[in-house]
């Protein structure tokens, strides 16, 4: 082997070497990316529509908090709630006290975080969720050991149905 033959096989092999790190350091570093993208994506951001006057829906937040949601709210007088409701086609048998929106769902009233959380995975073509009312022991209204029974209705273009239902503990 000449010396020459040898410094070019050095300086190929560097260039191999340095490029081999620069591809980890690339790997380490997109993966640092993704994992934190994946990380903030499993908060699933909600927005509230709700009374400032109304202290269950500030519970019925917390309870979203505590299950993996990232919430944003604002408040609305009374009147502009209910044309919200209207104009994105909730019932008026379906109202209650807060209207949430999540992706393109439409969440109404005290619908636990489970069920929006199984809606949001079918992605089906509905308009959202309703929790009619405000039923005692449903998520921010009052002890769920003392609950009466509830339903969470589907609300479809074509009307709704019942979509889960919790039976009473009391
Ligand atoms: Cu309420
Ligand atoms: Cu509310």
């Amino acid at each position: 082997m000449s010396v020459r033959y040898r410094i070019t096989f050095f300086e190929e092999n560097m260039n191999k070497f340095i490029n081999r790190r620069q591809i980890i350091l690339g790997t380490i570093f997109s993966y640092y990316l993704y994992s934190s993208v994946v990380h903030s994506s499993q908060k699933i951001p909600i927005h509230v529509y709700k009374d400032s006057n109304c202290g269950c829906c500030k519970k019925w937040i917390e309870i979203l908090e505590n299950n993996d949601f990232s919430v944003t709210s604002e408040d609305m007088f009374p009147s502009d709630l209910v044309k919200l409701k209207v104009k994105n086609n909730i019932p008026m048998n379906m109202i209650s006290c807060h209207t949430a929106k999540v992706f393109n769902y439409f969440i109404e009233g005290h619908v636990p975080p489970s069920d929006i959380k199984s809606l949001i995975n079918k992605k089906v073509d509905v308009i959202g969720l309703a929790v009619p009312g405000m039923p005692y022991g449903s998520p921010g209204m009052g002890p769920e050991d003392k609950r009466e029974a509830f339903d969470v209705f589907l609300i479809s273009k074509d009307g709704s149905k019942v979509y889960n239902h919790y039976d009473s503990k009391n």
